[in-house]
């Protein structure tokens, strides 16, 4: 029996007492299904992006309909998503458009790692004959999964087959992943292959695995990166290094370049630049369409970088901080979610400033 990858998978509905749970319930049963206590590795999560009622049950309507299948929901209370959430999740799958709309509202770069459920499972119109291809485009129509609320027990009877019949497939997703460690389910995301992403003319790859890091240094960072990464593999990242190595004498800037187009492009979640001040770094890294870099010397830069800036890039400065203060930085840095709200409103005009390919400044 093959081993699942550990995964952090958050299912959204509305008002997370009907769809959501009852996805919950019958993945986690999929899964056992298939892993056996292996199973344990994927965590399933649910909330709501808009909850009525915090701390209510799931619907007496959802709870029998899974009862029929063996599966409890009496432990289940409703939640409202929060940012914390989004940064927990490797995965992200709502039943609706809508409900995506609203995540990236909250997130706009959840969107490496959002999908609705349909679209998630869908095989890749670009793996897909042209039949196949047609049949895709019908089926977009009817992404949603019904919503079953205020109707009867047929309705949650039909929910439920629908969402058995896709989450089967995700768990065959996570299957053919044969023990991989690194979440890279979330380059199958249908969605993201057919749809790609243009950053600074280079051309975005699919979605970066949440549990990724691009490392880089000159001469006078390398050992600290070299510290650093050690900490990252700790917290279970995938490390993608670019250099360098040793101590002769090289341009920050190119080291920069290659981070930020890693991140920029998908490849990684977050980059760390060290360079002497970290200052250099930073200033070309964000040179970069779609990077956040951030020099952070300190703690408090570190947490408020990515919670109110979203900083995707950190920078760190060898000859400024000692490298148990730096594993702090990183630590803090890679653990603190964005703030969202009306954080996301600013970093949203930061963005905006990002001039398109061609463009010239006024
Ligand atoms: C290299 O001497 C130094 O200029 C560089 O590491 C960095 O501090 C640039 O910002």
């Amino acid at each position: 029996m093959n081993t699942p990858a550990l995964r952090r998978i958050l299912l959204l509905c509305t008002g997370n007492t009907c769809r959501s749970p009852m996805a919950a319930g019958l993945l986690r049963a999929a899964l056992r299904d298939r892993f056996g206590e292996r199973a344990d590795k994927v965590e399933v999560r649910t909330a709501g992006v808009s909850v009525a009622c915090p701390g209510e049950g799931a619907s007496s309507h959802a709870v029998q309909v899974l009862s029929e299948r063996g599966i409890s929901l009496a432990g289940h209370r409703a939640r409202q998503l929060t940012p914390a959430d989004l940064g927990w999740a490797e995965l992200v799958l709502t039943m609706t458009r809508a409900q995506k709309a609203a995540v990236l509202r909250l997130d706009p770069l959840a969107a490496d790692r959002a999908f609705v459920l349909r679209e998630f499972t869908a095989p890749a119109p670009a793996a897909a004959g042209p039949d196949q291809a047609a049949c895709y485009a019908d089926a977009d129509a009817d992404v949603d999964v019904a919503d079953p609320i205020g109707r009867g027990l047929d309705a949650y009877r039909a929910a439920a087959r629908d969402l058995e019949k896709e989450l089967a497939r995700l768990v065959e997703l996570i299957a053919g992943e044969e023990g991989s460690v690194l979440p890279a389910i979330t380059a199958v995301g249908a969605e993201a292959r057919a749809r790609p992403e243009h950053t600074a003319g280079i051309t975005q790859q699919g979605p970066a695995p949440a549990l990724s890091l691009a490392v880089g240094a000159d001469h006078a960072g390398y050992q600290m990166k070299h510290e650093l990464t050690g900490i990252a593999v700790a917290m279970g990242y995938e490390v993608v290094d670019f250099g360098a190595s040793g101590p002769a004498s090289v341009d920050y800037p190119d080291f920069a370049a290659k981070v930020a187009a890693t991140v920029a492009t998908g490849r990684c979640r977050f980059g760390l630049l060290v360079c002497g001040t970290g200052i250099g770094m930073a200033i070309a890294a964000n040179k970069i369409r779609g990077i956040r870099a951030a020099t952070c010397n300190d703690l408090f830069l570190a947490r408020m970088a990515r919670k109110h800036n979203n900083a995707n890039v950190l920078c760190i400065g060898a000859r400024v901080i000692g490298a148990g203060l730096a594993g702090e930085v990183l630590r803090t840095f890679l653990s603190t979610p964005f703030g969202g709200e009306r954080h996301e409103r600013r970093v949203r005009k930061i963005c905006d400033l990002e001039l398109p390919p061609g463009k010239e400044p006024c």
